[in-house]
C-alpha cells in the first residue's frame, strides 16, 4: 500500500511509503510541519486558485486536502475520520472554534501562518473561517483507522 505516491501534485516530502505510513494523523505531524505553499507545483496551486480546494490524495487509509480560504469563508461544525484531523495554515490567518460533540462552542483560536493543530472526535468537533480581509490556505490530513 503506497496511499501516497500516486498523485504527482504531492511534494515529496509527503511521499510516505507503506512501511511508514500512519494509521494516526499525529504521525504526519513532522512531515506536515514542514510543508509550504511553495513546496507544490504551478498545476496544483493553478487548480487551487480556480475550484477553491484541492484533493491531493483520497484512499481508504487517507485524505489530504489543500483549501483556500477567501475573507468570510467558513467551514461547517465538524467532526473527523477515526485517526483524527492534522492541518497547517499555509498563508494568511485563520480562526478554529472548538465545540463538543452537542456542537456547544468550547474555546477559539487564532492561527497564523504555520501554526499546525490536530483534532479529533475524543477532542470534539470545529469550525475553520477566515475572518480577515486577506486571504488564507490551509493543508488538512485526515487518516480514517487509529
Ligand atoms: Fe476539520
Amino acid at each position: 500500500m503506497n496511499p501516497i505516491l500516486h498523485n504527482p501534485l504531492v511534494p515529496n516530502s509527503l511521499k510516505i511509503s507503506s512501511k511508514s505510513f500512519s494509521h494516526s494523523a499525529l504521525g504526519f505531524l513532522n512531515a506536515l510541519s514542514s510543508i509550504t505553499l511553495q513546496d507544490f507545483d504551478d498545476d496544483a496551486l493553478d487548480t487551487l486558485d480556480a475550484r477553491g480546494s484541492l484533493v491531493l490524495v483520497h484512499s481508504e487509509v487517507m485524505k489530504l486536502t489543500l483549501i483556500k480560504w477567501p475573507p468570510g469563508k467558513s467551514s461547517k461544525i465538524h467532526g473527523h475520520p477515526e485517526g483524527g484531523c492534522i492541518f497547517k495554515v499555509l498563508d494568511g490567518v485563520l480562526t478554529e472554534a472548538r465545540y463538543d460533540t452537542s456542537d456547544q462552542l468550547r474555546s477559539q483560536s487564532v492561527l497564523f501562518k504555520n501554526a499546525v493543530n490536530y483534532i479529533d472526535d475524543q477532542m470534539g468537533f470545529h469550525k475553520v473561517s477566515n475572518n480577515t480581509d486577506g486571504v488564507a490556505y490551509s493543508i488538512h490530513l485526515y487518516t480514517y483507522n487509529k
